[in-house]
């Protein structure tokens, strides 16, 4: 149980770690990884290239096993979970977003297959009709017409809209928890905007907790409410995002700042509309 507050962390890891290799080439990808997220809460990775950021989305998704250290969602230790049918129930609460929504699914799929498959994970079989319905409402939350895409196919969409058809697989079956791993990376930079008012709307609107990994400090300034940095597979330094993009204590996260000049001049002006004016104008100059 967490301190601060009285419910348990939506999600926590322990020590977590893995390791790629043997004897000289280890690379300890992740290592001693501790961490919590509270319900409702966005917590914004950074770190850069190699990091291990990634890494840590595919332990904390499941999708990748540890060599040491635990995961638990809501006080339940998930660590010994290795089968697909043991971890179903784990999947339906927490999802992920990835990079490139084009190597995220089968181009030969509809949209609508692609929509329906995390239903699987549902703990009942769903009626046609509440299949329909949560497909329906999925898209509609991520600000996509239905009639206009379940029909066709992923490659018939562009870019933007095929990464909120990610989004809205991630939703289908109802997640507690979001890893969005760099979802905005292979956008345009009006997309991003877009994408990130998405995800903080599914915070407002469900309470969900959202692990956004993201090499630009600008947009987890603009997303979260607190920030883990990553160094060589370290957690190098943790806090509230004003406090560490405000106050670095760690080297690494100095420097890290010290390469995004603009930054330092964005002050306390969190999430207004000068911030995303300040913001694009800092894409469009990257
Ligand atoms: N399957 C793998 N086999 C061997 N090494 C791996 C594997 N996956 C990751 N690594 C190594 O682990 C380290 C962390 O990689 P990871 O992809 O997690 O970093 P990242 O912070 O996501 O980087 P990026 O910002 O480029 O996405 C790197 O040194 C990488 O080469
Ligand atoms: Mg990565």
């Amino acid at each position: 149980m967490n301190a601060q507050s009285l419910q348990p962390p939506l999600l926590e890891t322990k020590n977590l770690s893995r390791t790629f290799g043997h004897g000289q080439h280890t690379v300890h990808a992740v290592n001693q990884v501790s961490f919590h997220i509270q319900p409702g809460e966005i917590v914004a990775v950074v770190g850069e290239s190699g990091s291990g950021k990634s890494t840590l989305a595919r332990l904390i998704l499941r999708l990748l096993d540890p060599t040491g250290g635990e995961i638990f969602l809501q006080d339940r230790d998930v660590t010994s979970l290795h089968r697909s049918k043991d971890l179903k129930p784990y999947w339906r609460k927490v999802q992920g977003v990835f990079q490139d929504p084009f190597a995220a699914v089968n181009q030969f799929y509809t949209n609508r297959r692609v929509l329906e498959k995390p239903l699987q994970l549902l703990d009942h079989k769903p009626s046609r009709k509440e299949q329909e319905q949560r497909v329906e409402s999925a898209l509609l939350e991520v600000g996509l017409d239905p009639s206009d895409v379940l029909n066709k196919g992923p490659h018939q969409l562009s870019g933007g809209q095929l990464q909120r058809i990610m989004i809205a697989r991630a939703l289908v079956a109802g997640p507690e928890l979001l890893i969005a791993d760099e979802p905005t990376s292979m956008l345009d930079a009006s997309l991003r905007v877009t994408v990130l008012n998405l995800l903080l709307d599914l915070r407002e609107r469900h309470r969900m907790g959202i692990i956004f990994i993201t090499h630009d400090l600008g947009q987890a300034y603009y997303l979260s409410d607190r920030v883990l940095v990553m160094y060589r597979g370290e957690l190098v330094e943790q806090g509230p995002v004003n406090t560490v993009l405000g106050n670095p204590q760690h080297e690494y996260t100095q420097r890290l700042l010290a390469d995004v000049p603009r930054l330092h001049g964005w002050g306390a002006a969190l999430r207004t509309d000068e911030l995303v004016a300040e913001k694009s104008k800092f894409e469009s100059s990257a």
